[in-house]
């Protein structure tokens, strides 16, 4: 029987934990959502979101998985035979988001390579959609596949054989050791971008526009939803990943403390992010004579349209800065994405009682089949939708129905005792009241309050997309994802999965 593998150390899981949790998240998203959010006053919904939900959600997530010892379906499954599919909804959530998320860090590679030399030349727009994604034949519509883009295939290639030795390695001798390697790369990098952030001329115009409290935008229901949104994504949780993680730790590891240094390290970078995002965005309204509002973008354009035209706007050391963004962006996503993997990996390895080298390679064999709709023409617009509604009705969702089941119907004080008998920082009633009362009602109203957008106000895309395309990419992606959940909860566990615990 093989032995179920363990970190090597406290540092190395939590190192491990933050290097799940800081990915594209904290760099594409945040500086945005918290611009367009009320800027300064964004910081209210997002404590209160990252303390009702993000810290009493990874806490519940710690120590679930190092109760039961299990991958996420192992975990629900020992809660309840009848609870595993949640496992698997999870799972299959993480595995949807990982085929998509891989070819973003492969973009960042890409644009680090481009760096040298600002290949991307003065019209950075038409060279990302049209040069690098050649997304223009199908951005009218998407259903013009439009055949694979090669040379976006062969990096897709380069990071999953990456991601592929990385967890071939196991816990200790591959996950550990790389997050040991690339986070204090990544801390380097983002320290340099975010001083050259702010110490760029015009930098005050940016973070004025950044941190300007806009207190009218709290009364609006969608700053509430996008504070939760990002906090589920960003944390890592709804997913699987950390009930994945803490099922690697020894029997005595303190839990409560562990995700709070999780979550405020992952806060800090995403306020690191946005200074130096805006900062840098600052710089680039005040060279062209116009504002914020003007240069400021969302996503995936923000990234790859708007930081080449900072960065050849850049007084001095041009190739440098690029290089240092482009390789945060690639560091962050990746040490996310490996994270992401093993909660697959980890799933297959316990139902089917698969080595992890046999685990790996399905899933990653799987997954870069899959993940070659992204490299096609059209797989901007497959990425955008798929990652809209996994996000919105797929981690979100999860994450609620986790809370409900493991509040309402089974019970909490279990895990609450669990985490307090081997943890320093003790949680009390407020944990209980976050997770049965105050996080369920807003994911509730959240949930209602998008479905009520998609369906009676304007569907995604504002007309970009048609209603085929967001049922095919959209809706179909969500839904069967919860009922694949229900249909591998009935295939029967090879000798229960079980790895000597
Ligand atoms: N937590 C990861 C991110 O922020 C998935 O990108």
């Amino acid at each position: 029987m093989e032995k179920r593998e363990q970190w090597g150390s406290r540092t190395g899981f939590v190192l491990a934990a933050i290097g799940s949790a800081v990915g594209l998240g904290n760099i594409w998203r945040y500086p945005y959502i918290a611009y367009e959010n009320g800027g300064g006053a964004f910081i209210i919904p997002y404590l209160f979101a990252l303390l009702t939900a993000g810290i009493a959600i990874l806490t519940l997530e710690y120590a679930i998985g190092h109760r039961m010892r299990g991958s996420a379906p192992y975990s629900f499954f020992r809660l309840s035979t009848k609870m595993e599919w949640l496992g698997w909804w999870q799972t299959l959530i993480s595995f949807v988001i990982m085929t998509y998320y891989v070819v973003v860090v492969s973009w960042a590679l890409s644009f680090a390579y481009f760096s040298f030399g600002l290949q991307w030349g003065r019209d950075t727009e038409g060279f990302m959609l049209d040069q690098f994604l050649k997304f223009s034949g199908a951005s009218e519509n998407i259903w013009r596949v439009g055949g694979i883009n090669w040379s976006i295939l062969v990096t897709v290639t380069l990071i999953w054989g990456l991601t592929f030795l990385v967890l071939y390695k196991g816990i200790k001798g591959g996950i550990e050791k790389a997050n040991k390697i690339l986070l204090p790369f990544l801390a380097i990098l983002l320290i340099v971008i975010t001083i050259r952030g702010i110490t760029l001329p015009g930098a005050e115009v940016g973070l004025n526009a950044l941190l300007e409290p806009n207190w009218q935008r709290l009364t609006d229901p969608q700053v509430w939803i996008h504070a939760y949104g990002q906090i589920f994504f960003s944390l890592s949780i709804g997913f699987g990943i950390m009930i994945t993680y803490a099922s690697y730790l020894p029997k005595r590891s303190d839990l409560s403390n562990n995700a709070f240094i999780v979550a405020f390290a992952n806060s800090s970078v995403e306020f690191l992010a946005a200074i130096a995002v805006f900062g840098a965005l600052g710089f680039l309204a005040v060279s062209q004579g116009g504002s914020v509002e003007n240069v400021v973008q969302s996503g995936i354009v923000l990234a790859f349209v708007v930081f080449p035209q900072i960065i050849n706007q850049l007084p001095a050391f041009n190739d440098i800065f690029g290089l240092c963004f482009f390789g945060s962006l690639f560091i962050a996503g990746l040490t996310s994405l490996i994270s992401i993997a093993e909660v697959c990996v980890a799933a297959v390895q316990d139902k089917f009682r698969l080595t992890r080298k046999q685990a790996v390679s399905w899933i990653i064999g799987f997954g870069y089949l899959i993940s070659l709709i992204y490299t096609t023409y059209a797989g901007l617009g497959y990425l955008d939708i798929v990652d809209r509604f996994i996000n919105n009705y797929g981690i979100v969702l999860a994450g609620f129905v986790e809370i409900v089941v493991l509040s309402w119907i089974f019970k909490l004080s279990v895990y609450r005792d669990h985490v307090n008998l081997v943890s320093d920082i003790q949680i009390r009633y407020w944990w209980d009241a976050c997770l049965k009362v105050i996080t369920p009602l807003v994911l509730l109203v959240m949930t209602g309050y998008n479905l009520y957008q998609e369906f009676f106000v304007s569907p995604y895309g504002d007309g970009a997309y048609t209603t085929g395309q967001l049922i095919t990419f959209g809706w179909s992606v969500s839904i069967a994802v919860l009922l694949l959940g229900f249909l591998l909860q009935r295939i029967r566990w090879k000798d229960e999965g079980r790895t000597e615990k």
